[in-house]
């Protein structure tokens, strides 16, 4: 039997503190609701003591939703995690997720102290969290610019507190996957009781690596992922669900799974694209316009001859019904002939040669050829009425 990946939705959190992605509480309530159709496990609803609307929608969302675990987002500060405790109270099921800045930037820039101090907050907070809850997520907040030696210290002393999850973000977007996948690999062999944790994955996607250094992570034993949908998130962003899920799905020699019911991906990132006016790159993996698009003539021929000579994942397979072979001057003539036959003109090849030439010089002049054109191209002009 495979190992299970967590998946850890935050396009709640991470996602929605996104300038210009903020919504309201029944927005957040629609998109919590098909986060648990999708199958996520655990759902960050929000950081309750940032505002009195946060706090609400951590209520609500817990009413909404059964399945996922409801978790809620504090800093190393008492009453933070006293407003957690009572913004997660409806929640069926429970986490605290908090946490400190283990980097020496943190430490020195951000809190004016110094390791030693730093690791007793980090100590009280996890023990005060679990006052209220069982299970408790800690955070080593640039864990990817930290050093490894204090970092599995910071780990080790909050597991021994209670802390059933460890988080280890790379906030900056910094590392490479060859260092993230060591970072956790170190964790995984350095500190005590690491097994009786499920270390975390909280990628940033400064350089273009959340997902690479997520998979790095995964791949050295982390056995959860938090991730947003399209990727939304500070900066450049979060580590992508969509492209994770897929990546695991895809990649059966990993021999791991999540419980992404991946048929729903393309649905939802249609919704937070919309609620959050968060418009998707058209080359954005798995759920871009483009993404299941050809439009080179060799790249179309393949294809209709058999989707998997260019295609790695099924379309339907991510909800979206079909690729699209899209009708450019960079078409070939077998792209040209796939969609007169599927309009109902079934030309001989002679006659497909010499419409070829008029459809390149119309290419050529309009950039996309539409289904329109192709009759106006067969028949002189379209139908009446
Ligand atoms: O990027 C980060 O470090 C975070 C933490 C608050 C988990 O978002
Ligand atoms: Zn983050």
């Amino acid at each position: 039997m495979s190992d299970k990946v967590y998946v850890f939705d935050t396009t709640l959190r991470d996602g929605e503190q996104v300038p210009g992605c903020q919504l309201s509480t029944p927005e957040k309530i629609e998109v919590a609701k098909e986060l648990e159709i999708l199958g996520v496990d655990i759902i960050e609803a929000g950081f309750p003591i940032s505002s009195p609307m946060d706090f609400n929608s951590v209520i609500e969302i817990s009413k909404a939703v059964s399945y996922p675990i409801i978790c809620a987002l504090t800093r190393s500060v008492e009453k933070d995690i006293d407003f957690a405790a009572d913004a997660l109270k409806y929640a069926k099921r429970k986490r605290i997720h908090t946490g400190i800045g283990s980097s020496d930037y943190h430490i020195k820039y951000k809190f004016k102290s110094d390791r030693e101090k730093i690791l007793e907050r980090a100590v009280a907070a996890t023990k005060y969290a679990k006052k209220y809850v069982e299970d408790v997520e800690f955070y080593c907040e640039d864990a990817g610019r930290t050093d490894n030696e204090y970092l599995a210290r910071m780990v080790e002393a909050v597991i021994k507190a209670g802390a059933t999850v460890v988080n280890i973000p790379d906030t900056t977007g910094y590392c490479l996957p060859e260092e993230y996948g060591a970072k956790i690999k170190f964790l995984k062999e350095n500190v005590k009781g690491i097994d009786n944790a499920i270390i975390s994955c909280h990628c940033h996607n400064d350089l273009g690596l959340a997902t690479a250094n997520t998979m790095a992570g995964v791949l050295n034993g982390a056995r959860q992922v938090e991730v947003t949908i399209n990727g939304i998130g500070e900066r450049a962003g979060n580590t992508s669900l969509e492209e994770v899920a897929m990546i695991l799905k895809t990649h059966k020699d990993v021999d791991l799974h999540t419980n992404i019911d991946s048929k729903h991906i393309y649905a939802l990132s249609l919704l937070v694209s919309k609620m959050m006016r968060m418009p998707v790159q058209p080359n954005k993996a798995i759920v871009g316009r483009n993404a299941f698009a050809h439009s080179s003539g060799i790249h179309q021929d393949g294809v209709i001859k058999h989707r998997e000579n260019y295609e790695i994942l099924d379309p339907e397979d991510v909800g979206i019904p079909q690729s699209s072979i899209i009708l450019t001057a960079r078409s070939g003539k077998a792209a040209l002939k796939y969609h007169l036959d599927r309009l109902g003109y079934s030309l001989e090849e002679a006659r497909v040669e010499e419409v070829y030439d008029d459809f390149l010089k119309m290419a050529d002049a309009k950039k996309d050829v539409t289904d329109d054109d192709l009759i106006i191209l067969i028949e002189g002009s379209l139908p009446e009425g």
